[in-house]
């Protein structure tokens, strides 16, 4: 396999609506990447930050996300995702690979308006890589039955055509989700072997 250029150091993220195995897949990547000799570093939004904590607890919440509550969200995710900066800088001078659970285009994709979450986010970190998880979010919240989540499927249904125009007006890579899980990850392999010199 020939290869057009090597990077040493890269911030990937995989992106996709609830429920689109972005964790699972991230974490099977990190797995492989370390394998085959690549020091990785996992990182996640929202964080573990006293930020990300209240993220949590607000998405917890059993209502709909109406236009204030995703305003409010949007400058919460701006704020925490300000924490990741030196960590993703620090690990990229090191040579380390990141792998991002959601990043930046999480808020493009579920907050708006669009002109102001780029904005508020002009200071994060662009990923080199994004990965759009795509799937019907019928199966998405198939995966979630049994559990206590409230997502309704109409704003899933926006937010996913968004991520996929955001994917086409930036170039981003887009797997199909609804399939198993190796599958997909042979997928994502894939597309981020050539970048690192990974022969698969
Ligand atoms: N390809 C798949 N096929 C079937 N089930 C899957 C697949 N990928 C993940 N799952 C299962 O679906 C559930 C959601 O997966 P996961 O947590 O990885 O999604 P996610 O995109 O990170 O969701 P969230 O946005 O809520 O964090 C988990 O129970 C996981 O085991
Ligand atoms: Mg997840």
């Amino acid at each position: 396999m020939l290869y057009l250029y090597k990077l040493d150091s890269m911030y990937i993220c995989i992106e996709g609506i609830d429920g689109a195995g972005k964790t699972t897949q991230c974490k099977l990547l990190k797995d492989w990447l370390e394998e085959n000799g690549c020091r990785t570093e996992l990182i996640g939004e929202p964080t573990q930050s006293p930020i990300g904590r209240l993220i949590r607890r607000i998405l917890n919440e059993p209502s709909l996300p109406d236009d204030d509550q995703q305003k409010i969200l949007g400058l919460l995710f701006a704020a925490d995702r300000l924490l990741l900066k030196d960590k993703i800088e620090k690990a990229k001078d090191e040579g380390t690979i990141i792998v991002s659970d959601r990043c930046f285009y999480s808020s493009m994709a579920y907050q708006e308006p669009e002109d102001w979450i780029i904005e508020i986010n002009k200071f994060a970190i662009k990923p080199d890589i994004v990965i759009v998880l795509d799937i019907n979010p019928e199966n998405a919240q198939r995966r979630f039955e049994g559990l206590e989540r409230f997502e309704d499927r109409s704003f899933l249904e926006r937010v996913r055509k968004k991520y996929l125009r955001i994917a086409e007006e930036n170039g981003f890579f887009i797997v199909d989700a609804n399939r198993g899980v190796n599958i997909i990850q042979d997928d994502i392999r894939r597309i981020i072997a050539p970048y690192l010199g990974i022969c698969r």
